[in-house]
């Protein structure tokens, strides 16, 4: 097992990863403050994980709440769902919640932990590879709105998080990619020795190689940790972590959330921004083909849908929280590894991009 530490002062924590971490209560019990734990899952992940979790917290007066699976229940009435098993079950102020399953439920959880009589405490255990490289770390929570993919939330940091890789043998190939996306995120922000690992050993991670995704996982959380320890509320550079989803996000919410993984998303999002980079000047085409590469080698999408229009695509980059004054801000990059946030790019030219990647995306 490695443990990494999230450092924020009186709000710091552990990250543990490794191989059966769901049979360890001791990692979890210092983590519990009062009797009460209510765990949040959904119904695809019970049958496989809620026994163990349990078993995790049996010292405590556990209760659980089964959520639907997707990305389309990620919304205020599932959140409030939650709240009413809390209230149901006279859940009190010294309660914990347990986030068990991928990003969506995290998120939910962690946002229902957030406000739940103004704040409680929670234990992310993150089961998709997407959830333990990412979304389990950094305190980021919330929920959907029709109009925009995770406009309500809060900032509230989990008390732990345990990532057990074992979890992710059960994960089908198409969320393993997804998770992958985010993976190559960290090297092409600012971890180009990472990006040069990942393209020799993709293969090793699509086989799910334990030490490869054991790696992976304790890198990706290393580079993000740092980031979150640096600007906890993205004043500043945590909004690099946003590579790719400005794009990425259109995607989703032109498509119906849950058509396309958040992953997919981020994947065909950092293509879009790499070639815009590209087309700027600040990378040239051989860097911008090894990205390319990388993203098609771990089985993720470089085109958006051939539905989507440039209008759009405009409309709802619009409505992104990194904007600001009614300018697009994007993450873009000036090297193979080394991002910026930038709105003072050339207008004409990200028009171009996602115009020629629409036209591209039709034609396949
Ligand atoms: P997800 O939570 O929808 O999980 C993907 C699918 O895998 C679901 O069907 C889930 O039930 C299933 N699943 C989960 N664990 C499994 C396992 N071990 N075996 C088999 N099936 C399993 O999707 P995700 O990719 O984990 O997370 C995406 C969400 O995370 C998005 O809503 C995104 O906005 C959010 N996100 C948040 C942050 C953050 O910082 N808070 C960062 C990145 C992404
Ligand atoms: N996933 C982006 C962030 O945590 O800031």
């Amino acid at each position: 097992m490695k443990t990494l530490q999230v450092e924020l002062e009186d709000r710091s924590y552990p990250i543990h990863i490794g191989e059966g971490l769901l049979d360890r209560p001791e990692l979890v019990m210092p983590h519990v403050h009062g009797k009460q734990v209510m765990i949040v899952t959904n119904e695809t992940i019970a049958p496989l994980y809620l026994d163990k979790a349990l078993h995790l917290f049996q010292d405590y007066e556990t209760a659980t709440v089964i959520l639907p699976d997707g990305e389309e229940y990620k919304n205020l009435e599932t959140l409030n769902r939650v709240f009413t098993a809390l209230l149901e079950k006279h859940f009190n102020r010294r309660c914990t919640l347990v986030a068990l399953g991928g990003g969506v439920i995290g998120d939910i959880t962690g946002f229902a932990a957030a406000s739940y009589q103004r704040g409680v405490n929670f234990i992310q255990i993150p089961t998709t590879l997407l959830a333990q490289v990412d979304s389990s770390v950094g305190g980021k929570t919330g929920v959907n709105h029709p109009l925009g993919k995770n406009m309500i939330g809060a900032f509230h940091q989990p008390q732990c998080v345990l990532a057990d890789t074992r979890t992710l043998n059960t994960l089908d190939d198409r969320q393993l990619s997804a998770g992958i996306a985010e993976v190559i995120k960290y090297g092409l922000i600012n971890d180009p020795g990472f990006f040069t690992w990942l393209e020799t050993n993709m293969p090793a991670l699509l086989q799910r190689k334990p030490e490869a995704l054991a790696y992976a996982v304790e890198r990706s959380c290393a580079d993000k940790a740092a980031v979150v320890a640096a600007d906890e509320r993205e004043a500043g550079m945590r909004a690099l972590l946003n590579l790719g989803h400005t794009f990425g996000h259109a995607i989703e919410t032109a498509s119906g959330y849950g058509n396309w993984l958040h992953g997919e998303g981020v994947a065909c999002g950092m293509f879009m921004a790499a070639t815009l980079s590209c087309h700027q000047g600040w990378i040239d085409a051989a860097q911008l083909q090894r990205i390319k590469a990388l993203i098609q080698q771990a089985g993720l999408p470089v085109l958006p849908p051939a539905s989507m229009s440039l209008a759009q695509f405009l409309d709802i980059m619009a409505v992104d929280k990194k904007n600001i004054d009614k300018k697009i801000r994007l993450i873009l990059m000036k090297d193979l590894g080394q991002c910026f946030i930038s709105d003072n790019y050339d207008h004409a030219l990200l028009q171009q991009t996602i115009e020629e990647m629409l036209t591209a995306s039709q034609q396949a």
